[in-house]
């Protein structure tokens, strides 16, 4: 069976103490799942990054920061550079989150240079994508992942591969108010993602993990899962509890064992 991805961002959501309880205890409750089969990573705040990195045993869970500048130094008040990741020793970054594109109005040229940042200060490099309503309106997906994809991916060695995650989470999905994709729209988008990155990177595109995000639940999880273009599931909401994350995780898994995906 092909491994599954299962993460979630916490966004600006829990403080310290109640990111260690949920990380301990989402750890401990899936404990018993190999991680062959599974990866499993949380990405919280800054502020909990420290003392999550330490009191976490990074064989069950993988932690990530929710962004990053792509200078290691220098007069950029408010950002946090690769090295200060990197003291902490994460796993992963996020980059492009679709709040940090369109809340905090980055661009594709901002994401490729952190995607690269990313990639040679050796985290694993979570690159989000996604189209609006209003693109998705005139069926502009495509396009609008292509762009994405091209830019954001643009002077990316194919050696990185392995090291390189992709997100689709449609704008219109995510969040309050968001309507999830059905399954049949997203492994249409997962299908041109992926035509996309072997163009991109040749075969070796093919080996990128692409995880589908946006109003994940347990109502959808499972025919999200057993769709043949989606690697895993990057959940908000449903996640931030451990326990029902957990039954998530173990439903899609069920799921996808059954169909023998
Ligand atoms: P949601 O968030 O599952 O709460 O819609 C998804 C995300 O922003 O990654």
């Amino acid at each position: 069976m092909k491994k599954m991805y299962f993460g979630s961002n916490l966004k600006m959501y829990k403080n310290i103490e109640d990111t260690i309880r949920y990380l301990k205890e989402l750890a401990s409750l899936t404990a018993d799942i190999s991680r062959e089969e599974i990866e499993l990573f949380i990405i919280p705040s800054y502020t909990t990054l420290d003392r999550a990195a330490r009191s976490v045993d990074r064989s069950l869970v993988k932690l990530g920061a929710q962004n990053m500048c792509w200078e290691e130094q220098g007069q950029f008040t408010g950002e946090i550079s690769p090295l200060m990741l990197q003291e902490i020793g994460l796993d992963l970054v996020m980059i492009g989150h679709s709040e940090r594109r369109h809340v905090f109005r980055e661009t594709d040229e901002e994401e490729n240079k952190k995607v690269k940042c990313g990639l040679e200060h050796g985290f694993t490099t979570l690159l989000c994508i996604g189209e609006t309503a209003e693109e998705k309106k005139y069926d502009l997906g495509p396009e609008v992942l292509r762009t994405q994809l091209k830019i954001g991916l643009e002077g990316v060695d194919v050696s990185h591969i392995g090291k390189i995650w992709v997100a689709y989470e449609p704008v219109w999905s995510i969040g309050v108010g968001g309507i999830p994709a059905t399954a049949d729209y997203a492994e249409r988008m997962h299908g041109e993602i992926k035509k996309c990155l072997s163009e991109l990177f040749g075969d070796a595109g093919k080996e990128i993990p692409v995880l589908y995000g946006g109003s994940v639940n347990p109502g959808n999880a499972e025919e999200l899962i057993i769709q043949p273009s989606i690697d895993g599931l990057f959940v908000g909401r449903s996640a931030w509890q451990a326990d029902r994350f957990n039954e998530l995780i173990r439903m899609a898994k069920t799921k996808a064992e059954a169909e023998g995906r």
